[in-house]
């Protein structure tokens, strides 16, 4: 069967390291159709419109979507896409590699956001000069939606159970609803869960992150404990991130544009080549996605490395050395 997966480079580092990933799924061979697709800051300077009608209706009719980054108009591009595959859910891996220089080198955890409600729904006023107020959405349907995926994702990665970092104490109604509904489909489905106040978890998860493994959260508190949780790992350029939804998914590295180093040629592939691995996988590609990811662990313990890791490799040798590997 063949797979139509739509590639958008974006602008910046996402020219570089978009290819780069390709590449390495070229090398597997797979019945695989590569549709290219413009987005971001350079097709909005020319056309007036970052997110080009027809890349959206290529997203949201392809079986998965590669995309690399934007830069201003980030915005306005990455959340109508997440919008196009239906997304309600992101996945966002935190994984420190050895041979890579790390605050917390045994850091394996696993976030599962939330993807389309909570403070993030959009849902803001201004009152008056003095006050502006926001809505908070949280239903019981995303809640459940997030929650079977989780309970999938467990027993499919041979986890434990799952941690709902939440602050119910506080928020009792939202938090409350987004608490009690996890926790029911976990224990519908016969998974173990435990408890953690967001906050709490913040500390937590500096001090000792191996406490923890997956962790569900709502929008808000898995985009901003997810980025800490980079911080333990040691560097942008590998965290890799998907957004699923029921058909389709869309694939991208956490990092944007990058245009301090755009354009020489020695942005770090990794964190995109390894969404293209999570890419293979959920098309149900698992030996290929094992490859790609030993591959690249592999040379991320002995090299070679793009500057950011230390060392003074290009994207392309890098990206080569990735595909000798597979
Ligand atoms: P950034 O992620 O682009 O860069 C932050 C720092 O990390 C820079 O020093 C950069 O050189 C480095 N870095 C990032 N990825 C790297 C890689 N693969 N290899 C080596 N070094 C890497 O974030 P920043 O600077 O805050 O934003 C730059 C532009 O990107 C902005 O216009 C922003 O709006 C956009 N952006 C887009 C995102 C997206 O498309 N999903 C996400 C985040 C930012
Ligand atoms: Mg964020």
């Amino acid at each position: 069967m063949t797979h139509e997966i739509v590639v958008i480079p974006g602008d910046g580092i996402g020219q570089e390291v978009t290819p780069a990933a390709v590449d390495v799924l070229e090398a597997l061979d797979l019945e695989f159709e590569f549709v290219e697709a413009d987005a971001g800051d350079a097709v909005a300077e020319e056309t007036g419109e970052p997110l080009p009608q027809e890349t959206y209706d290529l997203a949201a009719g392809a079986d998965a979507t590669l995309f690399g980054a934007v830069g201003e108009t980030a915005a306005d591009v990455i959340l109508p896409l997440r919008e196009a595959v239906e997304s309600f859910v992101n996945i966002r891996p935190a994984k420190a590699y050895p041979g890579v220089d790390a605050l917390r080198p045994e850091t394996d955890l696993v976030f599962l956001r939330e993807n389309t409600e909570g403070v993030y729904s959009g849902h803001e006023d201004r009152l008056s000069q003095d006050v502006s107020t926001l809505t908070r959405v949280v239903t019981e349907s995303a809640s459940r939606d997030l929650a079977e995926f989780a309970c999938d994702y467990v027993a499919g990665d041979g986890h434990d159970g799952f941690t709902i970092a939440h602050k119910a104490n506080v928020m009792r109604e939202t938090d409350g609803l987004f608490r009690d509904t996890v926790a029911e489909v976990a224990e519908e489905n016969g998974v173990e869960t435990d408890e953690v106040l967001m906050d709490a978890f913040a500390t937590h998860v500096c001090l000792d992150p191996t406490q923890f493994d997956v962790v569900v959260c709502p929008n808000l508190a898995g985009d901003v404990l997810s980025d800490l949780a980079a911080g333990l790992v040691g560097g942008l350029g590998l965290l890799p991130s998907a957004n699923v939804g029921p058909e389709r998914a869309l694939f991208e590295p956490v990092h944007g544009s990058a245009p301090d180093i755009a354009g020489e040629g020695v942005a770090n592939p990794a964190a995109t080549i390894i969404s293209a691995a999570m890419m293979l996988e959920h098309l149900g590609y698992d030996d290929e996605a094992d490859a790609v990811h030993e591959a690249v662990e592999t040379t991320l313990e002995e090299g070679p490395h793009t500057p950011d890791l230390g060392g003074d490799a290009s994207t392309a040798d890098v990206t080569e050395v990735v595909i000798d590997r597979l």
